[in-house]
């Protein structure tokens, strides 16, 4: 879907899931920092591997999945059963680094010893020569050991200005749920907020939902809905 912002004609990004742009006024903005917040197992790695693999089918857009929380080969492989297959469309657009990748491509050309700087100089070479539009960091709390910054205000002021600099559309993985703790600093610092639950159905069931509590410049519905997902494809539908 396209805006038109100040005089500008701007595509928005599509969340890749059927129902929900348009509740977002659109999509999201391009060049928003999103974060996207969840206990485990709610579909948060799911959704924006959904999210740049949609990205790379429908509009050709490169994306770097900086990924620190399990192998390149292990999330390769449980997006594969979930409908996202690293198919010849998709294999030149989605860069997947681990933290073993993360950390020989270091050792090739960086000078820098602080894990940090030489993993910014690395984002900002890949962003640089392939292109990309979208980064995706899974996750914040890893980052933020492997960064070792004793001071986190500090340093997430550092990152999300460095963040912007980028220009990428940014998503960023939390394992913070805002649904019983105070709002993080994190969220005041995101263009975008999306909150991933499972939600308890009775004695029984779960089910999974989604809102968009934050979004900059957009006039969008901060309502629950379900969230379904069925080969490869997200909807949302109404909560029960
Ligand atoms: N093939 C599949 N189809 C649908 N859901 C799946 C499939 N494989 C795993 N899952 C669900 O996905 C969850 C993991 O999703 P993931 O995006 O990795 O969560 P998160 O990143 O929030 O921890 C698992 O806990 C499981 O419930
Ligand atoms: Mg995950």
């Amino acid at each position: 879907m396209a805006y038109t912002m100040g005089g500008l004609f701007i595509k928005m990004i599509s969340t890749s899931i059927k129902g929900f742009d348009s509740e977002l006024g659109g999509g999201i903005p391009p060049g928003s920092i999103i974060l996207i917040s969840g206990t485990p197992g709610t579909f948060k790695s799911s959704l924006a591997f959904s999210i740049i693999h949609n990205a790379a089918k429908k509009e050709g857009h490169s994306s770097l999945y900086r990924l620190l929380e399990q192998s390149q080969k292990s999330l390769l492989g449980q997006m594969d059963k979930m409908g996202w297959p690293m198919d010849d469309a998709v294999r030149k657009n989605i860069i997947v680094s681990d933290v073993g990748r993360i950390r020989a491509a270091m050792e090739k050309f960086s000078t820098e010893n602080d894990w940090l700087s030489a993993l910014k100089t690395y984002v900002e070479y890949l962003v640089g020569e392939r292109r990309a539009k979208h980064l995706v960091i899974d996750s914040l709390p890893v980052m933020e050991i492997l960064a070792g910054s004793p001071n986190k205000r500090e340093y997430l002021f550092g990152l999300f200005e460095w963040l912007r600099s980028l220009g990428t559309t940014t998503f960023l993985i939390s394992e913070k749920s805002s649904q019983n703790v105070d709002y993080a600093e994190e969220e005041f610092l995101a263009d975008g907020v999306f909150q991933l639950t499972l939600t308890p159905i009775g004695d029984v069931d779960l089910q999974r939902r989604i809102r968009c509590i934050k979004l900059r410049g957009m006039a969008h519905n901060t309502s629950m809905f379900a969230l379904e997902l069925k080969s490869g494809k997200f909807r949302v539908a109404p909560a029960i």
